[in-house]
Parts: structure tokens; sequence; C-alpha cells
């Protein structure tokens, strides 16, 4: 496992060609996943049969033998074990039943209970053992903020405004709030290594929300505590863990930290100059724009080797889309991403 492509990347080697895998791998863009999903009406009651879990893991591991799977599931079943009620029905985004609204919401939370959600560490289980072997399991949360803004605003949202009131009039209960989820983060990525997961990437998909200031004060300190338990825990300390920052009103450089081994680039980021200052301290994972599979095949090769080009000689490149593929696109295109990068 330790010489898998993917693992070795994290520890910084050069590849002449990089591993690849990508966000949302296993999702709605796959025919065969579609087969799957139209048994249950809300994706979340999908979530919690370990069998189908792992057999969804695998399907892009099959189509297209990537270098690493991530396990499926999804970044809000902490929210919902804190019984925030939340249901994804067909054609809608997440939607919570009993969202955050006052600071007394907060006040009379339950605690959170890892055995709440065995379903997600028994998916770890059955996935390892459909697993080839030698292929690395990848587990995740989200960020610390990124739980808060869907428990607050009750889901996905254009401008996210409850989460900034919220922000705005009970700051000191949100930090509360924040750091309640950063031990529920760290307690379920714990328990997702203890089941086998061989690497770990936290989601912090709702960073664009927050200015400079408000990026530290509401999500960096967070991920940071989060982090810094990890690295202090022996089941955890050595495990890699990646960060991706959806869009951050800060610059990347200035964001990570010592106890994170690679960034996962959101696709506007220059990688080119990020690779400049991150050579020899982060693995760098990205970032192809999820757009670029929606042009021609040309465009398509072009843009993938335009990345491998830049990255040709950096150690510690993993191959990925700066954000996740979205059920618009066709797998083929995938498929023509691939052989771009492995021919
Ligand atoms: O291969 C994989 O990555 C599958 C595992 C996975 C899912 N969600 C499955 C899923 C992972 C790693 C996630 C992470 C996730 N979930 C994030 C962070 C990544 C990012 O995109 O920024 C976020 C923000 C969520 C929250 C979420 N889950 C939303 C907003 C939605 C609805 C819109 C959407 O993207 O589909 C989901 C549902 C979801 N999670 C689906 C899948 C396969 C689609 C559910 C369906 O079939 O209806």
């Amino acid at each position: 496992m330790k010489n898998s492509k993917f693992l070795r990347a994290l520890n910084l080697k050069t590849h002449s060609i990089p591993p690849v895998w990508f966000m949302r791998q296993a999702g709605r863009y796959l025919p065969e996943y579609q087969k799957i999903r139209k048994n249950y009406s809300n994706f979340l009651d999908m979530c919690k049969q370990p069998k189908t879990c792992a057999e969804l893991a695998l399907q892009p591991i099959d189509r297209f033998d990537l270098d690493a799977s991530i396990l499926f599931s999804d970044i809000l079943t902490i929210p919902d074990a804190l019984n925030l009620g939340l249901a994804f029905h067909e054609g809608e985004g997440p939607k919570f039943s009993n969202p955050i609204s006052s600071p007394q919401d907060i006040k009379k939370l339950i605690s959170f209970d890892v055995n709440a959600i065995g379903y997600v560490f028994k998916a770890v289980e059955e996935t390892k053992n459909l697993l080839p072997k030698d292929l690395p399991l990848i587990g995740f949360c989200g960020s610390p903020w990124t739980l808060a803004a869907y428990s607050i605003e009750g889901g996905g949202s254009k401008d996210f405004k409850k989460t900034k009131s919220f922000m705005a009039n009970h700051p000191t209960e949100l930090q509360e709030f924040l750091e309640i989820l950063s031990n529920a983060c760290y307690e379920y990525l714990r328990q997702q290594v203890l089941s086998g997961v061989n690497a770990l990437q936290i989601f912090d998909s709702w960073a664009d929300l927050l200015s400079g200031n408000d990026l530290e004060r509401f999500s960096l300190k967070h991920t940071r505590m989060l982090t810094h338990l990890l690295k202090t825990d022996p089941v955890t300390a050595d495990i890699p863990i990646i960060l991706f920052e959806k869009s951050p009103n800060k610059k990347i450089t200035d964001i990570l930290f010592e106890e994170i081994t690679c960034a996962s680039l959101y696709w506007q980021e220059d990688l080119e100059s990020v690779a400049k200052d991150f050579r020899d301290k982060y693995a760098i994972q990205g970032n192809l724009d999820p757009k670029v599979l929606l042009k021609s095949d040309e465009s398509i090769w072009h843009e993938t080797q335009k990345i491998c080009n830049i990255m040709k000689e950096y150690p510690g490149f993993i191959f990925n889309l700066g954000h996740g593929i979205t059920p618009d696109i066709d797998p083929n295109k995938v498929k023509v991403m691939i052989d771009a990068l492995r021919q």
C-alpha cells in the first residue's frame, strides 16, 4: 500500500505519469450510479447501506482504473447525527428540517455520538474488502465551517443570508458550535482511520462565503484545531491530510499550515505560481476546471497536458479536478482526460 502511486505522491515523490482520482468521482454523471440511485427516494437512505456504498465507490475505479478511491458517503452525515433532520429528495439539494436558527438551538444540541453513524464506518470496511489490496481509500469530512453553514442555512443557498446574519449577531455562539463540529469531525475521521482509510480530505466548500479575516476566525482556526487533534493522536498521526478550500478570499499560500500534507487546488488557482511556493513543502492535487470536460476532446487533451507539463517535475503531484464533477458531464470525456494524462 505504501508503494501506491497516490500515497507516494503525498510523500512528495515524483512520477512521470501522475496518479489520478477526482472529486465526486462516484456520482450522478455515471449511468451505473443512476441505476442504483433510482431505488432510493432519499439519497441518505442509500448512504446507510454499507454494501451499496462499497459498490458505488468501486464504480469509477472499475471504469477508469483510478489511483485512489474515496469513501462513498456525504459530509452532512455529522449534522444529521446531531438531529438536524437531513433529507435529500429527488432533484433537490440537502434540506434540514431542524436547522440551527438561534443560539438556544446550539445550547440544546445533543452530544455527538460517533456510533450513531456506524453505517459510515461499515461502508469503509465493505469498501476495503472490495478494493484491490494496494489501492488507497480516502476518508473525508466537511470543514467545521462548511458544516456550520449548511446547518444554519438549513441547506444549500445562493447567498447564505441566514448564516451571515447568525455570524454577525451571535459570533460567540457560532464559535461554540464550530468547536462542537471540530470535535465531531475529529472523532469521525479517527473512526474512519480505525476502519481502514489511508488518507483524509477536508472539504471547505463554503470557504468563499468568508472575507480574509473571517476566513481565519470562522474556518481556518477550526480546521487547524481539527488537524491538531488528528496529528496528536497516535491512531491518526501518520495519516496524510488533504485540504480543499473553495475559492478562498486569501492566497492559498497564506492558508496552508504544517499539519496539512497536500493542497487540493480550486480550478481558479494559478497552478504554476502555487507550485513555486509549495515545492518540497506540500503535495499538490488539482486542478482542471471541471467545465473543460464539456468541451471538445482536443480541448480536454490540451488542457490536461498543460497541467501535466507544468507539474512534470514537481515532487508530489496528484492529478484531479479543481472542484467536483457535475452530473452534466459525459463519462467518455473523463476517459479522454485520463488517456491524455497517461499517454
Ligand atoms: O465519489 C465521491 O466523491 C462520492 C462521495 C461524496 C459525496 N459527497 C456523494 C454525494 C463526497 C466526497 C461528497 C462531498 C460533499 N457533499 C461536498 C464537498 C465536495 C464539494 O463538492 O464541494 C459537499 C459540499 C456535499 C454536500 C452535498 N451532497 C450537496 C450540496 C449535494 C447535492 C448536490 C450534488 O452535488 O449532488 C449532495 C448530494 C450528493 N453527495 C450526491 C452524491 C453522489 C448526489 C445525490 C443524488 O444522487 O441525488
